[in-house]
């Protein structure tokens, strides 16, 4: 009798103890489960998977066809899968894309994918009270540190959509109302076309574009006021270029889009009062519109 009572002793404590542990890691493995982010993680991964022979690629935010995203093709490729190669397609080589760091990002993509949710930083201000983000700030300073391709110590930091929005913001910024004439902006040959497309663009009283910086060199110390682009390295040609004119009337914006280690060497940290970095051409993300501008200011656009 004595022998039955402790077998179903044992029976019942070693149920217990089961169904307890049972209990236990059900409950925790609940915690671990996504909930609300769970069905986006699925329809991110799934547009990611959709093949498109290499030429293309299908997203979430692009075009659907009953109902399911397609593929976007790359120039020159065409078909539902962009396998299609359309012959007599000419190269464009007036431009340039980022698309060739595309591999880079997939190889990382657990490292670089980014949840978003719909209640995202929905107010106009930090809890500081400020419009930018001190983490950004932080980190584009210690990156800048472990590329050593600007000093940022003591500056401000500035952003914009786009470097493109903050070189002309910069050109507002350095010329002058009360001037009595516009201030001429320049660069010199070969420069970045944008410069004089945006200067023309945005007909100013105030500031006019005036072609080649070397045209200007002998009167660069006159009362003339002059804003010049100085891009470095420069696109087209990749020299890393230094100003043209100098003088007291003369200012300067650096561009330094392509001022990276994976595009040129870095003699020396860039250290002019207006610099003007973004993140399309370090990573590579130009459709994500976020540059940055330093001086003594700082342009940052990203
Ligand atoms: C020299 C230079 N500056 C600025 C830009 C514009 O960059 P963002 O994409 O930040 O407007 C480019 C883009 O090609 C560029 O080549």
């Amino acid at each position: 009798m004595g022998k039955i009572h402790g077998f179903k002793y044992v029976l019942c404590l070693s149920s217990s103890i089961l169904l307890n542990l049972y209990l236990l890691d059900s409950v925790l493995r609940r915690d671990g489960e996504l909930t609300w982010s769970k069905s986006a993680a699925v329809e991110a991964e799934a547009v990611a998977s959709i093949s498109c022979s290499g030429h293309g690629r299908a997203f979430l935010d692009g075009l659907f066809s009953q109902g399911k995203p397609v593929c976007e093709c790359n120039s020159c490729y065409g078909g539902p899968d962009c396998s299609e190669f359309s012959s007599g397609c000419l190269a464009d080589a007036d431009g340039g894309n980022p698309l060739f760091l595309e591999p880079f990002w997939m190889a990382h993509a657990a490292d670089s994918a980014v949840v978003v949710a719909g209640w995202h930083r929905m107010s106009y201000s930090f809890d500081d009270g400020s419009s930018i983000s001190k983490e950004l700030q932080r980190h584009i300073r210690q990156l800048h540190a472990v590329t050593r391709n600007a000093v940022t110590e003591g500056r401000f930091i500035l952003f914009g959509t786009g470097s493109t929005q903050l070189l002309i913001a910069a050109v507002h910024a350095l010329s002058q109302d009360d001037s009595p004439s516009p201030a001429r902006v320049v660069a010199s040959i070969p420069f970045y076309p944008v410069y004089e497309m945006q200067t023309e663009f945005f007909r100013s009283v105030d500031f006019k574009f005036q072609g080649d910086a070397s045209d200007w060199k002998n009167t660069s110390s006159s009362s003339l006021n002059f804003i010049e682009f100085v891009t470095s390295p420069n696109n087209p040609d990749g020299q890393l270029k230094e100003a043209v004119l100098q003088g007291p009337f003369v200012k300067t914006i650096h561009d330094h889009a392509y001022y990276w280690p994976h595009f040129t060497a870095i003699p020396a940290p860039a250290n002019g009062d207006v610099m003007i970095f973004t993140m399309s051409k370090i990573t590579g993300h130009a459709g994500s519109r976020f540059g940055y501008h330093s001086r003594t200011i700082t342009y940052y656009v990203i």
